[in-house]
């Protein structure tokens, strides 16, 4: 009788273990200090090639890469394009590798007539440009509600704070790579303001303008403020940087050829004087 019960709770407490170590194991996270984002494989290539230690971890199909770069732990996620890729891809990066910092960097085209291919903008606050109600006036923008709390989200996502101070920092510092143009080299102004997001290809000038004036936005791109909007939905900070390919106009695709590989490489240059000073 007595060996029964011996055994009997031996098995229990063989079980607990077992199922406690299933359920640690399951919830292994592995915490990062930053994380940098870009579409497309340009969009981070030369980052990654200042990254120490890389290697792939994948979840759900999206491949992370780990690594260390001035001496911190980053992830570097390829969102893919357009707004519901981007929202995928941060969803599964902030579930299981809990940022403390989050920077989307890439490019994009320009909708303020002053800048030119090669300059960069720096996102005080991103906004969906096709986010809202269609009416016969145009479209009026309008946040969706949060799903984790009820409460409708603001129409712009600001960037953070402390961020937005080290990119003001590290721009003044950064050996920009520059521009070919036909009236010769071209260094990056740099410009802080808003960078509008949607899921289309801009390159028709009614449509630039159109932009321009509903949001009074620098630049246009596919993904910044629906990473913005999954990174304000659960709490982390965020900023979006980019440099332009293009001017979204009738030229844009043409442009875009030209200079996206130099743009993503500025960028690139900025977010790693950031992450230097953070
Ligand atoms: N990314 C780069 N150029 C762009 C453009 N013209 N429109 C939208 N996204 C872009």
């Amino acid at each position: 009788m007595q060996q029964r019960h011996v055994f009997r709770n031996g098995l229990y407490v063989l079980l607990l273990i077992i199922f406690t170590f299933y359920f640690l194991g399951r919830g292994t996270k592995e915490g990062v200090d930053i994380a940098i984002l870009g579409a497309f494989p340009e969009e981070t290539a030369w980052i990654k090639s200042q990254t120490e230690n890389l290697h792939s971890v994948e979840k759900m199909g999206i491949k992370f890469l780990l690594g260390k770069l001035e001496g911190k732990h980053i992830a570097i996620v390829e969102t893919s394009i357009g707004k519901v890729n981007a929202a995928m891809t941060t969803t599964l990066l902030l579930e299981h590798f809990l940022p403390q910092y989050v920077i989307f960097t890439g490019v994009a085209g320009g909708l303020n007539p002053d800048l030119l291919p090669g300059d960069i903008v720096i996102g005080e606050r991103t906004v969906q440009h096709d986010l809202g109600d269609f009416t016969p006036q145009g479209i009026i923008p309008k946040g969706m509600r949060n799903p984790l709390t009820s409460i409708r989200n603001p129409v712009y996502f600001a960037a953070d704070s402390l961020l937005l101070t080290a990119a003001q920092a590290a721009a003044a510092k950064v050996d920009f790579e520059p521009i070919e143009t036909s009236a010769g080299k071209r260094y990056p102004a740099i410009i802080y303001g808003t960078i509008t997001t949607g899921d289309a290809f801009i390159a028709f000038i009614d449509k630039k303008q159109e932009l321009r004036d509903l949001h009074h936005a620098e630049a246009v791109e596919m993904e910044g403020a629906a990473v913005a909007q999954i990174c304000y939905q659960h709490g982390y900070p965020l900023l979006v940087i980019r440099c332009l390919s293009d001017n979204s106009d009738e030229n844009a695709e043409v442009d875009f050829e030209k200079f996206y590989e130099v743009a993503a490489r500025n960028a690139n240059r900025l977010v790693l004087e950031i992450v230097k000073g953070l």
